[in-house]
């Protein structure tokens, strides 16, 4: 058995991990991923068990916009103070936090052993849920690499800023084809109207189709709407904060799209793939 696994092989530790995996990223940073991994994880929480892991290692703030206030991070853990599933958050009944530290250096610049201890503790931790959902850095740092690698799921959020377009493709060519995978899912956060969300989601199809040898999949689009920067500021995901406003109205329906697709995949472990995915790292090194 090749290690890591090769896609779409059976893998034989299959049947000890049961959640599905689902990472959201982005090239440039502020384009709106802790907010949609914030609604999207309180919406799959409706439906089965889920963690809500704050892979933004060092700066992490998902804690905030579900109004936790966590009494330990990943910080703590990284210190040796604490295991993982010590410092689980219960944020509502089905929903859970693994809150990514603030102001803490070493996981800001996370080492590989640190990356595959984290998988490893990962692994035993996600038996316990249906869905983990990553919220990662922004960027192409080797810890985001590392989770959008190993997820079995990916969403790449951008605005329809020229910027964020190009570094939304620039992580993509990084990214690589994930064989056998399906391919990663696009939003376009903060569009004026629909046809300005088309055009950037075709540019990026486009260039990706022609320069990548795939393209991601356009799933929906979230409007600039007021409402999401006030439910920053109230500390409450935007689906509970304003669920009538036009921006959940949008989130609702990604959330219809994006459980569809992490429903359709096979359920390989993110932390068993983060720390195969960093044992190979080391082997490298
Ligand atoms: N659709 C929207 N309409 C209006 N404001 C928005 C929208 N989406 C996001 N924002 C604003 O953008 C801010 C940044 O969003 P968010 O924190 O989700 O970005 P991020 O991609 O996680 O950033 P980082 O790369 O720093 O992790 C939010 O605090 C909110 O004020
Ligand atoms: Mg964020």
């Amino acid at each position: 058995m090749p290690y890591p696994p090769e896609h779409g092989k059976e893998e034989p530790w299959i049947g000890a991990v049961r959640a599905r995996s689902l990472c959201v990223v982005s090239g440039k940073g502020g384009t709106g991923k802790s907010v949609t991994s914030a609604s999207l994880a309180r919406l799959f929480s409706r439906h089965a068990r889920t963690l809500l892991f704050d892979a933004d290692l060092g700066v992490g703030n998902a804690h905030i916009l579900q109004g936790s206030a966590p009494k330990h991070t990943l910080g703590d853990v990284l210190g040796g103070n604490q295991s993982l599933d010590s410092i689980v958050h219960r944020c509502e009944e089905n929903l859970d936090l693994i809150a990514g530290g603030s102001g803490v250096a070493r996981l800001a610049a996370l080492s590989v052993p640190d990356l595959a201890a984290l998988g490893d503790n990962l692994a035993n931790l996600e038996r316990d849920y249906s869905y983990v959902i990553a919220d990662c850095g922004a960027g192409i740092s080797e810890t985001t690499l590392g989770f959008a690698r190993a997820s079995d799921s990916l969403l790449i959020v951008t605005t329809p800023d020229l910027t964020a377009m190009t570094d939304a493709y620039a992580f993509l060519k990084v990214l690589g084809k994930r064989r056998g995978d399906a391919p990663p899912m696009l939003l376009i956060n903060r569009a004026q109207d629909e046809a300005e969300a088309a055009a950037a989601a075709a540019r990026i199809a486009n260039v990706s189709k022609r320069f990548l040898g795939f393209a991601p999949e356009w799933i929906g689009w979230v409007p600039e709407d007021r409402s999401v920067f006030d439910s920053v500021n109230q500390r409450r995901p935007l689906v509970l904060h304003a669920p009538d406003c036009v921006a959940a109205d949008a989130f609702f329906g990604i959330f219809a799209n994006v459980q569809q697709r992490v429903d359709s995949q096979h359920p390989r472990g993110l932390g068993l793939r983060l720390a195969a995915g960093a044992a190979v790292s080391l082997r490298m090194a």
